[in-house]
């Protein structure tokens, strides 16, 4: 499958990498390894040794280097060998590991994995995840055995609230809101206004606790290419938000393979907001997890599984006003990986565009 490289991608939370340790992952198809040098600063390698393609993390961390179990080959943080201890000692120039660059930022540790140079200043803003932000914070990580494109569309397009999460994150009368859609440079943005609706239950705990009706949203933005922030909350019916109750909710998505998808997310309670005691942020953040756990990853599954490996275009899908959105996420997409495509074929020595 192709995707958008040039792009920063989340390949985990930061504490999963831990010193002395590493970590592996496959992300875009690739299995890769993570580790810290002795500085704590994050290393992703390609995590298969060159020689007899053994995944290096199953070897050991020796000076800042890797170094490989099965015939001790060393390679550095920029996967460099560095080290070959067999007969005259000398490295084949072909003994090298890809090394991707990568950053930590929002207790998240982003990859790059494209030949173009990275730009730090593309990772998107979640600093509401950082520490002395003021904002409390939980925050989860599941895979789901669908196409992450798939999984987008069910972030863009909140329609499903009020079936797939009714009582929980959704409620019968939202079916009647329209979305909103609009672009912002590359950003796009799908909105919900929903007043006078039944509060359904997460945000009944956050709020009033009272059942009684209230004015919800749900702003949802696509950073392309897979990373989501939700502006989502309840007000008195006809109140301001101020004195609402609402939440950020942060979904990244990083595709495992063409059928899988690494899926990060974690809320954001404002400072200032309704008193949110440990036990309330606790069932809050269970109420999520069954949200997205039990109720959209099962649906999910089967939903890729129904796909298989057809063409999503090619298979016809019928189209509704709540599907503006992820319509036009598609697209940009298309048109993104398109444009990168375009970018490296222009590169290649003409012999090979010229299929010579
Ligand atoms: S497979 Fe890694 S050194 Fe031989
Ligand atoms: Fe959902």
């Amino acid at each position: 499958m192709t995707y958008l490289r040039n792009a920063w991608y989340v390949a985990c939370w930061s504490d999963e990498v831990k010193k002395g340790e590493m970590f592996s992952r496959t992300l875009l198809e690739e299995p890769v390894v993570l580790y810290r040098l002795t500085d704590g600063t994050p290393v992703a390698l390609q995590d298969r040794c060159p020689h007899r393609f053994i995944p290096l993390h199953l070897g050991s961390i020796k000076n800042d280097a890797i170094e490989c179990c099965y015939h001790g080959l060393q390679f550095d943080c920029t996967g460099k060998c560095v080290l070959n201890p067999h007969g005259d000692g000398k490295i084949p120039t072909a003994a090298r590991v890809r090394s991707y660059p990568v950053a930590e930022r929002h207790g998240m540790v982003w990859i790059w994995m494209g030949d173009e140079k990275e730009d730090p200043a593309l990772i998107s803003d979640y600093a509401v995840l950082d520490q002395g932000s003021g904002y409390k914070t939980s925050r989860g990580k599941i895979t789901i055995d669908a196409n992450y494109e798939l999984v987008a569309e069910n972030l863009l397009d909140l329609s499903h609230a009020p079936f797939l999460h009714n009582g929980l994150l959704g409620s019968p009368e939202m079916t009647e809101a329209a979305p909103v859609v609009r672009e912002e440079g590359s950003v796009l943005h799908v909105d919900r206004w929903m007043p006078n609706v039944s509060v359904p239950g997460t945000f009944d705990m956050l709020f009033r606790r009272d059942g009684q009706n209230v004015d919800a949203w749900q702003n949802m933005s696509w950073y392309p290419p897979a990373c989501f922030m939700l502006d989502v909350g309840v007000q008195a019916p006809g109140e301001s938000r101020d004195r609402g109750a609402w939440f950020y909710g942060v979904h990244i998505l990083t595709p495992e393979t063409a059928r899988t998808t690494h899926y990060h997310f974690a809320a954001a309670f404002p400072p200032g907001g309704p008193e949110l005691d440990e036990e309330t942020n606790k069932r809050l953040g269970e109420m999520r997890r069954i949200a997205f756990d039990e109720q959209d990853k099962p649906i999910l599954n089967a939903q890729q599984a129904a796909i298989g490996d057809e063409d999503f275009w090619d298979m016809k899908p019928v189209l509704l006003n709540v599907d503006a959105g992820p319509v036009r996420m598609r697209r940009k997409l298309a048109q993104l990986i398109a444009q990168e495509v375009a970018r490296n074929t222009e590169k290649l020595p003409s012999a090979q565009t010229s299929g010579a």
